[in-house]
C-alpha cells in the first residue's frame, strides 16, 4: 500500500533533513530561542481566526474532521497560531518577552507538485514581547546566517514587504476595489472572492490575465502614513548596514491573514514554482484575536523539504551525511569492528559483510549512497567513490590518516 497522494516516506533523505534540523536548531539557540513542542490537532477555530477563514490556507486546504465527541478538529496547516495559544495559556502573553523554535509535520490540501507536499515539515521560530524592528530585523538575520550555514545562501534572494496599519490598509484596499471594478466580471471566480474578503491577495495572483492589471494598479508606497514611511526607511537602513541585500517586493502580501508590519521570503530560482523556502513577518494583533491581551510579536518558518531539494539540485553533501562502508568477509569482521571503531569519519560508518564478491559488495554499497568504501583483503584499500581512486593501507592507522586527507 503507498502512502496518500502528497505524503511521503522519508528513508534515504532522512540523514540531510537530520541535518538540516540540526542547523537551523543551532542557529535558533545561538539566538536565545527555546524549544517548544506543539500539539498537531487544534480545535478548527484557532485556524480560522488567526490565518483566517477566507485564506486557501484554510478555505480550501485544512485537513478537519468531527471527533467522537463531535469537536471539529483541524491537522494544524502552520505551527505560529498553535505557539500563540500556548503563550496565552502559559501567561507569557501579555506579560513577558520569550523566544521559541519548533520543528514538526503540517498540512495543507494542496495539489502536490515538486516542493508542494501535503504533509510537509517547518522549522520555526517566533518571538514575543519585541516592539522594535530590531526582533524583525534579528529573525531575517538568524535565516541568514542558517542559509549560510547550509550552504544555500548564495542561491536565495530576500524579499521583503511592509503590510500596513489597518487605517491605511482601509484606505489602500478602497483604491485597489475602485481600481479593479471596470475589470471585475472578467475575472475569475477565485479573484472575485479575494477581492471580497482579502483584496491585498490579489496582489499575489499568478493568474496571467490579471498579472498587466496588477502592475499598473495604486502602489502601496503611494498609501503608508509618516511613522510607517519611517520605519520602512529604518528597515532598510539597518539591512543594508549588515550587509544583507534585500528586494523590495510591494507584490508579497503572504497567505495568512496575521501579518501587519514588516514580512519577508527567502525565494530561490531553484526550485521552479515553489520558490519560497522561508517566509514570515509581525503579527502583534494575533494575541488579542485569540483571546489574549494584545502583544507585539514575529517569527518565520522554513520548509524542510524545499531546503532538503535544494541541496540535492545543488549537490551538497555535507561532511555529517557521508557514508562509508566497510566490505569484509565473515572471517574478517573481527578486524571490521576495529577499524569502525579506530576511524574518524564525520558520518555514517557501515560494514557490511553479506556479500558474495567485493564487485557485488561495492555495487550494493554505491546503491546505497556511500561516499567511500574500506575494502579488507589481503590489505586495506580505501576506494573514493567520489572519483573511483583507490588507496592501499597496512594498519588502521594508515587507513585512518588516508581518510582524513580525502576529507
Ligand atoms: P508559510 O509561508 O505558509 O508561512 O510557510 C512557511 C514555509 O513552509 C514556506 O516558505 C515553504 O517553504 C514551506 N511550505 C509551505 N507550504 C508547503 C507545502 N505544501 N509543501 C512544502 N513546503 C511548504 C507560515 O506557515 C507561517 N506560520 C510562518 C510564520 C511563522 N510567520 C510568522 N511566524
Amino acid at each position: 500500500m503507498k502512502p496518500l497522494r502528497g505524503f511521503k516516506d522519508i528513508i534515504e533523505d532522512s540523514p540531510l533533513f537530520s541535518h538540516i534540523e540540526q542547523i537551523l536548531k543551532h542557529s535558533a539557540s545561538q539566538h536565545g530561542f527555546c524549544e517548544v513542542r506543539l500539539p498537531i490537532l487544534e480545535n478548527i477555530e484557532l485556524f480560522k481566526r488567526s490565518v483566517g477563514e477566507h485564506t486557501d490556507i484554510v478555505g480550501k486546504e485544512m485537513y478537519h474532521f468531527d471527533d467522537q465527541n463531535g469537536e471539529h478538529i483541524a491537522l494544524r496547516p502552520e505551527g505560529t497560531a498553535s505557539c500563540v495559544r500556548a503563550m496565552i495559556n502559559q501567561g507569557i502573553i501579555g506579560r513577558e518577552t520569550a523566544k521559541c523554535w519548533y520543528t514538526g509535520p503540517m498540512f495543507r490540501r494542496e495539489r502536490p507538485q515538486k516542493g508542494r507536499l501535503r504533509q510537509f515539515h517547518q522549522f520555526g521560530l517566533e518571538c514575543f514581547g519585541f516592539t522594535s524592528i530590531h526582533a524583525d530585523i534579528e529573525m531575517i538575520q538568524v535565516a541568514k546566517k542558517a542559509l549560510q550555514s547550509l550552504a544555500l545562501l548564495s542561491h536565495c534572494e530576500l524579499h521583503i514587504n511592509y503590510l500596513p496599519c489597518q487605517s491605511t490598509k482601509d484606505l489602500y484596499i478602497k483604491s485597489l476595489k475602485s481600481y479593479f471594478e471596470p475589470y471585475k466580471d472578467g475575472l475569475s471566480d477565485d479573484l472575485k472572492i479575494r477581492l471580497e474578503h482579502n483584496p491585498l491577495r490579489v496582489l499575489d495572483s499568478k493568474d496571467p490575465a490579471v498579472i498587466g492589471m496588477i502592475d499598473h494598479a495604486p502602489r502601496l508606497d503611494d498609501f503608508y502614513n509618516t511613522q510607517e514611511q519611517e520605519e520602512i526607511a529604518k528597515i532598510k537602513s539597518m539591512l543594508t548596514a549588515l550587509d544583507t541585500t534585500f528586494s523590495w517586493n510591494t507584490k508579497l502580501v503572504r497567505g495568512l491573514d496575521y501579518y501587519e508590519g514588516l514580512v519577508f521570503e527567502w525565494q530561490t530560482d531553484l526550485l521552479g514554482s515553489q520558490s519560497a523556502v522561508c517566509g514570515g513577518g509581525r503579527y502583534d494583533q494575533l494575541s488579542a484575536l485569540l483571546g489574549g491581551k494584545s502583544w507585539p510579536a514575529t517569527g518565520l518558518s522554513f520548509g524542510i523539504e524545499r531546503l532538503v531539494l535544494m541541496m540535492q539540485a545543488l549537490n551538497i553533501i555535507p561532511q555529517t551525511v557521508r557514508k562509508c562502508t566497510i566490505l569484509c568477509h565473515e572471517d574478517q569482521v573481527q578486524k571490521a569492528f576495529e577499524i569502525q571503531s579506530f576511524i574518524s569519519y564525520p558520518g555514517q560508518i557501515s560494514i557490511d559483510f553479506q556479500f558474495s564478491s567485493i564487485k557485488k559488495g561495492l555495487s550494493r554499497a554505491v546503491k546505497q549512497g556511500a561516499n567511500h568504501v574500506i575494502m579488507i583483503q589481503d590489505t586495506l584499500t580505501l576506494k573514493n567513490l567520489s572519483n573511483s581512486d583507490e588507496k592501499s593501507a597496512s594498519s588502521p592507522q594508515e587507513l585512518n590518516q588516508l581518510l582524513q586527507e580525502q576529507l
